[in-house]
C-alpha cells in the first residue's frame, strides 16, 4: 500500500500514524493553571530530543473545536510542565486521567492519583511514577491552527527525579525495575520487559 497524506483525510492518518509508529513512550503531563487547578493528561507522541540542552518535546493536537487541550494552555500561561512515566501498575489511572473534563476539575482527582511536590516548578509530580522531568517551556510550535491541528511543545529539563527504587547497580535506572508501558495502536498497549541486547559493531577506521 502506498499512501499520499495529502489524500487522506486527517482522522484516516492518524490511524496509520498510531498503528506504525510503535511502540511510544507515554508522557504523563502534569500543569497547573493560572488559577491554580492541576492537570494531568497522557501524551505519546513523545520523545526526548537531546541533552544540550537537557530538553524533550511532545505533541498535544488541537481539541475538535479548534482550541487547546487543557494541558497546552497552562503550559503557554504558566511556561511550566512536568513529564512523569508511567510504570504498568499505573495503567488504570493513566487512563482514568485521559478523560476530557473542564479546567477547574483536576485530573489528579479525578483518577485518585497522590501528588508530590516537585523541586523546581509549580505543577506537582506524580508520587508513584519512578521518574519525573520537571521543565520549562522552551518552545511552542503550532503547525496549523484549527480542529486537530498539531502542537510542538519543546521542553527544558531543569530538574530530574529518579526514584531510588529502580536504580540498577551502575546507577542508572534499570529498565526491569521501571516496568513502563508504551503505547501500540488504538486501545493496545505493551510492556517494556521483552528484551533483547545488541552490542553497537565496530567500524575499521
Ligand atoms: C495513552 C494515551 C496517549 C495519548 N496521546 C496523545 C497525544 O500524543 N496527543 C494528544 O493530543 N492527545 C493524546 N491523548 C489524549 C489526551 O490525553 C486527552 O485529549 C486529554 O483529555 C487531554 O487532557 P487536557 O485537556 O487536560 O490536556 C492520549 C490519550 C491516551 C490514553
Amino acid at each position: 500500500m502506498e499512501l499520499n497524506p495529502d489524500q487522506l483525510s486527517a482522522a484516516v492518518l492518524y490511524q496509520h500514524l498510531i498503528r506504525t509508529i510503535l511502540p511510544r513512550p507515554i508522557a504523563w503531563v502534569s500543569t497547573i493553571s493560572p488559577t491554580g487547578t492541576t492537570n494531568l493528561a497522557p501524551f505519546s507522541f513523545f520523545t526526548g530530543v537531546g541533552s544540550r540542552p537537557p530538553s524533550l518535546a511532545f505533541c498535544p493536537s488541537n481539541r475538535r473545536d479548534g482550541s487547546f487541550k487543557d494541558t497546552l494552555a497552562n503550559i503557554l500561561a504558566t511556561r511550566q510542565f512536568v513529564i512523569c512515566v508511567v510504570p504498568f501498575a499505573s495503567v488504570e489511572a493513566m487512563n482514568l486521567s485521559s478523560a476530557e473534563v473542564s479546567p477547574e476539575d483536576s485530573e489528579f482527582l479525578l483518577a485518585n492519583v497522590d501528588a508530590e511536590p516537585s523541586a523546581t516548578v509549580r505543577p506537582p509530580r506524580v508520587k508513584l511514577s519512578p521518574v519525573a522531568f520537571e521543565c520549562e517551556l522552551l518552545q511552542h510550535i503550532a503547525l496549523e491552527s484549527g480542529p486537530g491541528a498539531a502542537n510542538l511543545v519543546l521542553g527544558r529539563i531543569l530538574h530530574l527525579h529518579i526514584s531510588e527504587s529502580v536504580l540498577g547497580s551502575d546507577g542508572f535506572a534499570d529498565p526491569q525495575l521501571l516496568d513502563l508501558i508504551g503505547r501500540m495502536g488504538g486501545s493496545t498497549y505493551c510492556r517494556t520487559q521483552d528484551r533483547f541486547d545488541l552490542p553497537r559493531p565496530e567500524f575499521p577506521r
